[in-house]
């Protein structure tokens, strides 16, 4: 195959010491508690890393084997390497990956003061010395509403939980069980390891001055905090000898933690790295587990950790793997500028396993693109298995796999909106007739207005749109469906995609000048887009323009109320969010959640919760707030943001009238965008 000469630098064969690799994307490590707790390969996560090998990635480095299994775990379910029993399991994977092409190690890694699971069972963290564990400072952290869900995983831990400091003795049965794994993954036919010394697992613990404050030879400066690395390295290497490629993941910083590792460390550390013999450095970055998600690992803002890498990769001859949330573009400038040798991407890979061969064949319209809504790694928090909220296959890969129909059938989609155009798509690509009704005049339902508030939801939108132009749908725009259109049509399925019916807050007042429901605000923002053809500039177009006054009253503190405060702030609006219940925006994964709560907090945006409605007046919404006293919001607009609530009256008037009748997304409650995505796939797999 001719790769697409925009690409030509990932596509170029890579290399980590005797490793060849095919090209220069690496499947950055996600541990994703689809592993078994036992610490067992089985097919579900074989299938997860086949389907993302199949896709023409380079390097697949699967995440957190546990070296010291069931001991040291930060998820329920980490692959074992503590023992030979693990090893048949780790072949099977090796030969499910290299079936593809593509290479596969998979990191050495054992939690200190992350090691959940052991404070789960009551087991107090190890580390290099005393301290405190952060997990209590999460769950204070946490939303009252998301403390249930917290206490079920840790019932058993005490309130206060401090690490114990390792003796010299456990430290070097700890360094014998990393040469030990190392050992059981060559053996088992994997092509490498990565050591992972980054996020505040044990080995960075050691490495960050913020937890080590040990006074022995394991501490004190760089090289004393680094010795447990280096001496890992120098068993490993003893085990499975000089040939096998070993490296080690870093944080080449760490952000927001006091006393954390900086860029210097992290050049000193590579240094010290390649002389004990590791054959690469991978280059990422850590910011604790409150909060920092966002600075790192977990980037949000496009390839800021490259910088580190490029530090790194100045003080070191052996290959440098840069990462986080780098493009295909990106990587290829980061490799053509020779700021990083190996461009490791993980989000982008579970949004869309294919991604590496839709690029290099020049198929970008293509790529299912993430959103960056962090639900994925929301999961870790629960100790439950990934999910991809714009891939219902992902982690799912056998019962999401699209597999032809024997008969076709006609297929009446109707709604336009993310569950009924994934619906559309899946059942298309399994051989149905399908035809989707929209009755609006663009295709995107609620996304578009999603688009608009969170500009991450965009690539998404129009990647369903161009899926719909590709295959072969009747797409009727602009058609609103009837019982008596449906049963002119006879299909011998109608999937119902109807999104929800919106619930405006009844308040005395409501009707007044100075009040903007949802559906107004929605209609106003599609009129605003009427004028305009393509999809992929409804941010833009917004950018300047929202008749609403200086000081704006979001009565709803949901996702939507909570978005649009952002989209507002940002557009120099004085934003106030009132919300009745004791929480706000519980919908959003809590990585995301911290991050916009946190901006919302610094950029001046007031949020009131538990506080009931009195009325809406000319001078703004009074209330009676969560100490029940009065006050009046003063606002020269109140957006009314309210919710949804099911939309069936259609399904019932056509029931008993067509041979099968399936409800998708919204119109069954509030799903979100990875519920509609999750319904309009697994429906259209089953008719
Ligand atoms: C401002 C805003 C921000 C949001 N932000 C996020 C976010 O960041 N993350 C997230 O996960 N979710 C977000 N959401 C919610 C998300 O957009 C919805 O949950 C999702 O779009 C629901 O998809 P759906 O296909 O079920 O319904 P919808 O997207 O509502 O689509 C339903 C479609 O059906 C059409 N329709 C209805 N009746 C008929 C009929 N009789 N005939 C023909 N067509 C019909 C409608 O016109 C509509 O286009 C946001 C929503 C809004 C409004
Ligand atoms: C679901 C998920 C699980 C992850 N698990 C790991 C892990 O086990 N080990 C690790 O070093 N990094 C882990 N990461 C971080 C990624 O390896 C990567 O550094 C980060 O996601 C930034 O890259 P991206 O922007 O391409 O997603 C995980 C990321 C995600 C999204
Ligand atoms: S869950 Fe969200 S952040 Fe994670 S890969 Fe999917 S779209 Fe991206």
């Amino acid at each position: 195959m001719d790769v697409n000469p925009r690409f030509k630098k990932l596509f170029e064969p890579g290399r980590i010491g005797q490793m060849a690799l095919k090209n220069r994307i690496v499947m950055a490590a996600t541990g994703t508690s689809l592993e078994r707790e036992d610490g067992f390969v089985d097919d579900r996560i074989k299938d997860y890393y086949e389907e993302r090998a199949k896709g023409g990635v380079g390097l697949i480095v699967m995440g957190i084997g546990a070296i010291d299994h069931p001991r040291g775990r930060v998820l329920p379910g980490q692959l074992g390497l503590s023992d030979d029993k693990f090893i048949p399991g780790l072949t099977e994977m090796a030969e499910a990956i290299h079936r593809h092409g593509a290479k596969v190690a998979i990191q050495l890694q054992r939690g200190g003061k992350l090691s959940t699971e052991d404070m789960a069972a009551g087991v107090q963290p190890l580390g290099p010395s005393v301290g405190s564990v952060p997990m209590s400072e999460v769950m204070q952290d946490m939303a009252t509403t998301e403390i249930p869900r917290l206490m079920v995983r840790f019932a058993k831990m005490p309130a206060k939980m401090e690490t114990i400091a390792l003796t010299v003795e456990q430290i070097q049965e700890i360094v014998e069980k990393f040469a030990e794994a190392a050992e059981r993954v060559k053996k088992a036919g994997i092509d490498g390891v990565e050591i992972h010394a980054g996020h505040g697992y044990l080995l960075s613990e050691f490495l960050s001055r913020s937890c080590n404050k040990r006074q022995d030879e394991y501490g004190g400066d760089l090289k004393g905090r680094a010795r447990i690395v280096l001496e890992i390295i120098k068993a490993v290497r003893e085990k499975v000898g000089m040939e096998y490629p070993v490296w080690c993941r870093i944080d080449g910083r760490e952000f927001e933690i006091e006393d954390g590792i900086t860029i210097e460390d992290g050049k000193e550390l590579a240094r010290l790295l390649e002389e004990a013999g590791v054959d690469a450095i991978n280059v990422t970055g850590y910011a604790g587990p409150v909060g920092g998600f966002y600075d790192a690992p977990l980037v949000y803002p496009p390839g800021n950790l490259v910088s580190l890498a490029e530090g790194i990769k100045k003080v070191v001859k052996i290959p440098v793997i840069a990462v986080g949330r780098i493009s295909a573009e990106l990587g290829e400038e980061v490799l053509r500028q020779g700021k990083a040798d190996l461009i490791a991407m993980a989000r982008a890979l579970v949004a869309d396993p294919e991604f590496p061969n839709k690029i290099a064949s020049g198929k970008m319209e293509d790529i299912r693109p993430c959103i960056y809504c962090y639900n994925c790694v929301a999961q870790a928090f629960w100790g439950e298995p990934v999910y991809c909220s714009v891939n219902a296959a992902a982690g799912k890969e056998a019962e999401f796999r699209i597999e032809p129909v024997e008969r076709a059938k006609k297929v009446m989609v109707v709604g336009g909106g993310p569950a009924g155009m994934e619906a559309a798509r899946v059942a298309t690509l399994r051989g149905h007739e399908v035809m989707l009704y929209e009755k609006g005049r663009r295709l995107g339902g609620s996304l578009v207005f999603a688009a608009i508030v969170q500009s991450d939801n965009e690539g998404f939108l129009n990647y369903l749109i161009t899926q719909m132009r590709k295959l072969p749908i009747k797409v009727k725009l602009g058609e609103e469906v009837t019982p008596a259109l449906i049963e002119d049509i006879k299909p011998d399925v109608v999937i119902l995609a109807l999104g929800g019916n919106l619930v405006t807050p009844q308040i005395p007042g409501a009707d007044r000048h100075n009040v903007i429901s949802g559906k107004d605000l929605r209609q106003m923002m599609s009129d605003r887009l009427k004028r305009f053809l393509k999809p992929a500039s409804v941010r833009r177009l917004t950018k300047y323009w929202m008749p609403l006054g200086k000081r704006v009253t979001i009565v709803g503190g949901d996702i939507v109320g909570c978005e649009l405060a952002e989209f507002l702030t940002e557009r120099g609006r004085k934003v106030t969010i009132l919300e009745s219940e004791t929480d706000m925006n519980t919908e959003m994964s809590i990585p995301r959640r911290w991050n916009v709560m946190r901006w919302l907090r610094q950029n001046g945006v007031t949020m009131l919760k538990g506080v009931n409605y009195e009325e809406i007046t000319s001078k703004g919404v009074i209330i009676t707030n969560s100490d029940g006293e009065k006050q009046t919001i003063e606002a020269d607009t109140v957006v009314l943001a309210g919710s949804v609530e099911p939309n069936v009256a259609l399904s019932q008037a056509i029931e008993g009238k067509v041979p099968q009748i399936c409800l998708v997304g919204d119109c069954t409650e509030l799903r979100l965008i990875n519920g509609a995505v999750e319904d309009g796939a697994r429906i259209a797999l089953t008719i």
